[in-house]
């Protein structure tokens, strides 16, 4: 839990030192890359109960794991949004290597933009204050039917589906992972 909170404080300071220093209006920085690991991944697609031939989109998909596995191991068309252009370039290299271009790409652009009434499933890995900036978006926009699985944090007022603990014990310092489903 150190190294999280070490990399949110860091990350907090460099956001408002490049808010001081703004000209242009960036898109706003949502939260710092933290990967999920590989069996937390997994259990966030299965939670989001995704099919073949659904679509999944990944808001902030850092590396493009879980964007990676949704096609590769569900089937399913996968879509991500991200803003670091190092990790846009390294995401797009990974799914070329794993010839997984007609299931999934990246988007580099503000996750804010996308359009929420297309995915069946919508994978989210951002902070507290991201998730109240997101909601009233997917409240509009999310279609009947859809999931929303978040790691680690809950959307304000939303009634939760189903709430479970992944345990990691590969990871010393976050042992475990909270997820919590959301349908509309
Ligand atoms: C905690 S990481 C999660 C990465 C990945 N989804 C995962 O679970 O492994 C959050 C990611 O969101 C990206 N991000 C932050 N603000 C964003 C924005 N406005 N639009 C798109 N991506 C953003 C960051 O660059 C970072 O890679």
């Amino acid at each position: 839990m150190k190294k999280l909170l070490l990399v949110v404080s860091l990350w907090a300071a460099a956001s408002a030192l490049t808010l001081v220093g703004a000209q242009d209006a960036k898109p706003p920085n949502l939260a710092p890359y933290f990967p999920t690991p590989p069996a937390v991944v997994k259990a966030m697609i299965e939670l989001g109960e995704l099919k073949p031939g659904e679509l999944l989109y990944d808001l902030g998909s850092g590396d493009g794991r879980i964007v990676i596995m949704a096609a590769q191991a569900f089937g399913a068309r996968a879509v991500g949004f991200e803003i670091d252009q190092k990790l846009v370039y390294q995401s797009r290299e990974r799914i070329e290597k794993r010839k997984l271009g007609a299931l999934a790409s990246i988007e580099e652009r503000d996750l804010m933009a996308a359009d929420f009434s297309k995915p069946d499933l919508i994978t989210v890995y951002l902070l507290p204050s991201s998730n109240d900036k997101i909601q009233p978006l997917l409240e509009d926009q999310v279609k009947p039917g859809a999931r929303v699985v978040s790691h680690d944090f809950t959307f304000r007022g939303w009634e939760i589906a189903k709430e479970i603990v992944v345990e990691d014990p590969t990871d010393e310092e976050i042992p475990t992972h909270k997820l919590f489903l959301y349908r509309r």
